[in-house]
């Protein structure tokens, strides 16, 4: 049978989609998959990129032929000064080797224990707050996740780096963003006021690192933290060097705390302009835990919150897209791809995918039923990816963002400053920007963190 044909996007005759893409990537993404269907190409400066939001092909490139499927050139050199070699960017044999001394560090039990520490630290944000003050919730969740990644998964609190990391993060970040969104970047060596500031943020990050791998080799004892498993972790090579520890670490500080922020700052959003769901999930959390601080036991009677966040990023993926590279000539779905053409998966084109979600722009937490999600075709909802590729910290997540919600259901009433329409920013996650997501502090009558009547910060499992 003759491939299925796949409608082109034209653009400009020299720069082919490159602008229309560049412009603004959410729009044209939503848009052209309108106008063309579930694949299309364009031309992106001098290769082909295809965008897939079928869910046959979407789960051929994750799962079924993951293994003729690369990382593109193109988002490793991006990632390169940042990321040097971890598991993001990595791919092959050195991916096989890093993803098999790493797992184990997010063993469901070893995750499970992160819990109490998820919980205690959003109290303590929360008791922080005043009645009636305005505060940016995205920055609240920014600094909150980062403070459960550093405390988690490498046992520090961050308290006398805090600044430094988030300063850094955010030129680097800023740094990233140019480079993906300008048609020809800047080079890194040129010294341009922006490249300065990443150069001077990427030293200041590496010396946070150094420093807490200088004093993990030196204390070798096992802290029930993922760094101790890093740090001890070996195989017939022996264990990691101090250069591919560090791209780790700079890997899971960055994949571990902006994505889940941007997740929850969009559930925040969703459900305060949906205030019925908020009293359905009060209701469920009041009733499942009667005052008392939630522990992981508690997550499997709170099903309406998990809904919640699954709906959450079904509409606002903090992981927009995703790419990959066809590393033969492939065939998949019915549709030839060839070697070399970038394959990008967007999860936010396919959680709008009309096809599979009646009344695709609504907020309908209610609709991720078992019997949905039985039905629903592998590939057609991919917040995390799936396959030998899927994000290594699922799990952590799904049960950070569940913990935070929940703590903040029970305390506060969920709001955004009247009239307020975020921006939504596809950058290297989807964000409301700048102005982020305003909202006034109002507590629930009779909550927990203000009667101080919780009856100890570590309920008992
Ligand atoms: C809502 C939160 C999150 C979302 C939506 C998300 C989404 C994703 C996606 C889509 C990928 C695949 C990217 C690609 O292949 O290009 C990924 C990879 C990854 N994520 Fe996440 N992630 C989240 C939170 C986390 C957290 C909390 C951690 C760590 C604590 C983490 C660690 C990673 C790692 C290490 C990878 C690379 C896995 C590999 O290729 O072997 N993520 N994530």
């Amino acid at each position: 049978m003759p491939p299925k044909p796949i409608p082109r996007h034209e653009g400009h005759w020299l720069w082919g989609g490159t602008f229309d893409f560049q412009r603004n990537p959410a729009e044209f993404l939503l848009e052209a998959h309108e106008k063309y269907g579930d694949v299309f190409v364009t031309r992106v400066l001098t290769g082909q990129s295809y965008f897939i939001r079928d869910p046959e092909v979407i789960n051929a490139i994750n799962v079924t032929h993951a293994k003729h499927i690369r990382k593109p050139k193109v988002v490793k050199q991006m990632w390169k000064p940042f990321l040097g070699n971890g598991l993001v960017p990595n791919d092959g044999e050195s991916w096989r080797r890093q993803h098999k001394l790493i797992m184990p560090g997010f063993h469901k039990r070893r995750v499970d224990a992160y819990a109490p520490t998820m919980a205690e630290y959003t109290r303590d944000m929360v008791r922080g707050w005043v009645e009636g003050e305005q505060r940016d919730f995205r920055k609240e969740m920014v600094a909150l996740t980062l403070r459960v990644v550093a405390k988690t998964l490498f046992d520090t609190d961050l308290a006398h780096d805090s600044k430094t990391v988030h300063d850094a993060m955010e030129h680097i970040v800023e740094a990233l963003i140019d480079h993906a969104q300008t048609p020809i970047p800047v080079p890194r060596w040129w010294p341009s006021k922006r490249n300065r500031r990443m150069v001077k943020a990427l030293d200041a990050m590496d010396g946070v690192i150094a420093r807490l791998i200088a004093a993990r080799r030196r204390d070798m004892r096992d802290r029930g933290d993922l760094m101790s498993h890093m740090v001890f972790a070996t195989d017939e090579e022996g264990g990691m060097s101090d250069k591919q520890l560090r791209d780790e670490l700079m890997t899971l500080i960055f994949a571990g705390h902006e994505t889940t922020a941007h997740t929850l700052t969009w559930a925040w959003y969703l459900m305060a302009t949906n205030l019925d769901k908020v009293a359905k999930a009060q209701q469920e959390i009041d009733q499942a835990l009667d005052g008392e601080p939630i522990v992981v036991e508690d997550l499997t009677k709170l099903p309406y919150l998990e809904k919640c966040v699954k709906e959450s990023l079904r509409r606002m993926p903090a992981v927009w897209i995703y790419g990959r590279e066809a590393g033969e000539d492939l065939r998949l779905g019915g549709y030839f791809f060839p070697k070399g053409s970038i394959l990008a998966i967007s999860p936010l084109a396919t959680g709008r995918n009309a096809k599979y979600f009646d009344d695709p722009e609504g907020f309908r937490p209610e609709r991720w039923t078992r019997e949905f999600e039985r039905a629903l075709p592998r590939g057609a909802y991919v917040p995390f990816a799936a396959g030998p590729r899927v994000c290594l910290g699922k799990q952590f997540a799904m049960m950070e963002m569940r913990i935070i919600l929940g703590t903040l259901l029970q305390n506060v009433e969920i709001n955004i400053l009247d009239g307020f329409v975020p921006d939504m920013l596809p950058e290297i996650s989807l964000n409301p920007g700048e102005r982020g997501m305003p909202m006034k502090v109002r507590f629930r009558e009779g909550a927990p963190v203000r009667l101080g009547t919780e009856s100890s910060s570590v309920r008992a499992a």
